[in-house]
């Protein structure tokens, strides 16, 4: 295990290598969608896939497209637009090449394939970095132009690619994959509600959804970012992959139940993209102006021509009046995994319930494993006896934590598909799905709260039962800061509320957010709410980058109007930012896994002869030398004497930081008592080393715990010299 961060340093750096991408595969340059700029006349396109190789700087071709219009005179122009700059923008009269062979149009079906070299003047044109940078924002605009009255016949639209991009799969499965790790960690740690894993898993799934909706927003975002984030849409739930029977299922649900917005489908949504935004950054005005006064007639016959045509493969027309344009926010991230923005809600909500059943499943292995221990009394009496006793608070606990990841995605698509006119059993279900979320995670909190009104925060940490189930919302920070999960969960709510309602608004969203963001860090620096110095540094460390990326956001901001290669540049800061700021979160996971394994074989070694003084001596020591380096450094704050289980006192209430002079405070223990029928393990002092599992839990594999969850007050204050004797060690 001791290989274990080398080899996370192998993977983290595998990780960063394709997050920024830079590596061209091969050089190329093809079209990744096609769309009709105006409703087609002239031209007609079944299949329009044509790719540059600069290696051998040729041309590859397979067109599929049929010129329909008879007699008619028409000039092309092709228009090439990179970043917003327009490096080829030219104007051919077709009756002045070629001896006027395309002069008058011929009608003529053309479905070919072949592949032609191309001089060397050609290829000299094209700067190599436009094979290189990931997510290239690029367009080919081919429009064909009646000469005598300026009408536009035909107006085809291409969108470029290289085949680069920051979306990965490979680090959705590597951030998913670690992130499953850690929950397994945590899972097997959480017996203690004190343990930092759980609340670590937490920070890094925070953050995984932080980067995942901060692409939700009404901007005009670099594509780059957009895809860098998207990376992360598992945190919200959105699974999605081309056209899978989930999607259809929401399609046909829809359709069944009113829905008449667009169905998801397998294409490319970049063709949909509305073409003010990146990638196609054109703000002049769509030229398909010049095609409102044609007939209606003449229009029903072009568009059943078109349908008819167009049966193998979808090309549509998108221009800026027509009504299947993607704006901005979540209808363009999700869309780009082929989630249609009326599906969204109910793919989270869809995933939620698979995610319950498997809690359900995992909780009832849980239980039928508590039984068949009780029945053939497997183990030992006392063990099997504290089992039953912890079991349904750590249910409850991970219930709770399962609640607060859940919360921001449900609570977000809740919203959002209230602002859509669709199916009425989306919105019932959304109803329902908020309703749950809501009281999932409010109840909770009320219970916390009026626990403190009735007697006062420290009851928290020394009641079992309130800390084992309860844990999750408080049992990382102070006493006297036990509220600090409350502007947590206000502010996921308000974040919800701006990502969804307030989309009209890219400017107010962005602002709003970064006012939450800043009230936010500003807690954090103030209050300095965790037990050690070193968690309060990495929280606000966390809060202090999203401020920051936030802050860089503006930029996006459409009436703004940054160009779009410093955009583009922007975009890959914040990603690098974010990539860093994730590996930050893992590495830190990592120190603490590494330091269980090592706490685990330390006592693995030792337990059997020295005494349970003694192997947690050496358990110190090894903390002490490993805890340097990490975020949970013990000599930031030293721990303080922990209260006695029945005389509950909390010194850090009066008496912050200072261990030499602890204060008693008796709590109203009774009131508690009655109130909390469910806490059936009350009375009884467990052993130090109850947990069935082989770490040191509860305690001393806890960086951030001061309180000794379940008594047993010897022992603990036994350990405050131990651990002057580790400090003396550095
Ligand atoms: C051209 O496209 C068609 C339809 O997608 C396909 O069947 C054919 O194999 C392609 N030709 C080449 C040379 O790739
Ligand atoms: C198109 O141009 C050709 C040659 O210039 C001319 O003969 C023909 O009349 C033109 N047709 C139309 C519809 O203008
Ligand atoms: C391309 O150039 C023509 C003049 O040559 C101009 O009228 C047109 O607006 C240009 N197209 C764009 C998109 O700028
Ligand atoms: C082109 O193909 C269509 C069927 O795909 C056919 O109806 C039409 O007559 C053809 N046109 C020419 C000029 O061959
Ligand atoms: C150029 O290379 C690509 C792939 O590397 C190949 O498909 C294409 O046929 C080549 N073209 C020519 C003209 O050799
Ligand atoms: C969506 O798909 C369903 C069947 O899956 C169909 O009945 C419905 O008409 C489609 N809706 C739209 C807007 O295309």
């Amino acid at each position: 295990m001791f290989s274990f961060l080398a080899r996370l340093r192998v993977a983290a750096f595998t990780l960063s290598s394709l997050v920024i991408s830079s590596h061209a595969l091969e050089g190329s340059l093809f079209t990744s969608s096609v769309t009709y700029c105006s409703t087609p006349e002239t031209l007609l396109i079944q299949q329009f896939d044509v790719e540059y190789f600069a290696a051998n700087q040729s041309v590859s071709f397979n067109i599929s497209a049929e010129s329909v219009d008879s007699n008619v005179n028409v000039s092309a122009s092709l228009l090439v637009n990179v970043f917003g700059i327009e490096p080829l923008n030219i104007t051919i009269d077709l009756c002045g090449i070629l001896n006027g062979a395309l002069c008058p149009l011929p009608e003529y079906n053309f479905t070919g394939s072949d592949s032609i070299s191309l001089p060397d003047s050609f290829a000299s044109n094209i700067p190599s970095i436009v094979f290189k940078v990931p997510d290239l924002e690029g367009y080919a605009q081919l429009t064909l132009t009646e000469v005598s009255t300026g009408d536009v016949k035909a107006c085809v639209q291409a969108t470029l690619s290289n085949g680069l991009s920051t979306h990965q799969l490979a680090v959705e499965w590597a951030t998913g994959g670690l992130t499953i790790f850690t929950f397994l960690v945590a899972l097997w740690q959480s017996y203690s509600p004190t343990t930092i894993l759980p609340y670590r898993l937490m920070d890094l799934i925070y953050l995984f959804q932080n980067v995942a909706v901060s692409a939700l927003f009404n901007l005009n975002y670099p594509v780059t970012y957009i895809s860098f984030a998207l990376n992360f849409a598992w945190s919200l739930s959105l699974f999605s992959s081309g056209d899978d029977s989930m999607q259809g299922a929401i399609n046909n649900m829809r359709a069944l139940t009113g829905g008449g917005l667009a169905n998801s489908s397998s294409n490319s949504a970049v063709a949909f993209v509305n073409r003010k935004l990146s990638p196609f950054n054109s703000d002049s005005a769509s030229s398909s102006s010049s095609i409102s006064g044609l007939s209606s007639l003449t229009r029903r016959t072009v568009d059943s021509l078109v349908s008819n045509n167009l049966q193998q493969r979808d090309v549509a027309v998108v221009t800026s009046e027509s009504d299947n344009v993607l704006s901005a926010g979540i209808p363009i991230y999700v869309s780009t995994i082929n989630i249609a923005t009326a599906n969204a809600f109910m793919t989270v909500f869809l995933c939620t319930l698979i995610l319950i059943a498997i809690t359900l499943s995992v909780f009832s292995i849980g239980w039928v494993s508590l039984f068949t221990m009780e029945r053939f009394r497997l183990g030992h009496e006392s063990r099997r006896s504290q089992l039953r006793n912890a079991y349904p608070s750590w249910v409850r606990a991970w219930i709770l934590r399962l609640s607060l990841i859940m919360f921001t995605p449900l609570v977000v698509f809740a919203f959002y598909q209230w602002t859509l006119n669709d199916s009425w059993l989306s919105v019932l279900f959304s109803v329902i799905a908020f309703l749950g979320i809501m009281i999932a995670v409010c109840y909770p909190c009320v219970v916390v709260i009026r626990t403190v009104r009735r007697s006062e925060p420290s009851v928290l940490y020394t009641d079992p039962f309130l800390l084992k189930t309860y844990g999750p919302l408080h049992a990382q920070y102070l006493p006297r800061r036990y509220h600090f999960f409350l502007p947590l969960v206000i502010v996921a709510f308000f974040k919800a509320i701006i990502v969804s309602f307030i989309s009209s608004s890219g400017m107010a969203q962005i602002i709003l957010f970064l006012i939450l963001e800043i009230a936010l860090v500003l807690r954090v620096l103030l209050l300095r709410p965790h037990k050690t110095r070193g968690a309060d540094i990495f929280s606000s460390f966390l809060a202090i980058v999203r401020v920051v990326c936030t802050g860089l956001m503006i930029a996006f901001i459409q009436s703004i109007g940054v160009k779009p290669i410093p955009r583009y540049a922007i975009g890959l800061v914040l990603a690098v930012i974010y990539s860093i700021t994730i590996l930050v979160v893992f590495f830190n996971i990592a120190l603490h896994i590494q330091r269980l394994f090592k706490r685990r074989e330390a006592s693995r070694s030792s337990s059997r002869s020295s005494s349970l003084h003694g192997s947690s001596n050496t358990m110190l020591e090894k903390d002490a030398v490993s805890s340097s380096t990490s975020d949970s450094d013990p000599y930031g704050r030293p721990r303080n004497p922990t209260p006695e289980r029945n005389v509950p006192l909390d010194p850090e209430i009066n008496q912050p930081y200072n261990p030499s002079s602890p204060t008693t405070t008796t709590t109203d223990y009774a009131s508690t008592r009655q109130r909390d029928s469910e806490s059936t393990n009350f009375g009884s002092v467990l052993p130090r080393r109850w947990s069935f599992t082989p770490l040191h839990t509860p305690t001393d594999s806890s960086a951030l715990d001061h309180t000794p969850p379940f008594g047993s007050t010897l022992s603990r204050t036994s350990e405050e010299p131990l651990e002057k004797v580790s400090h003396s060690h550095d």
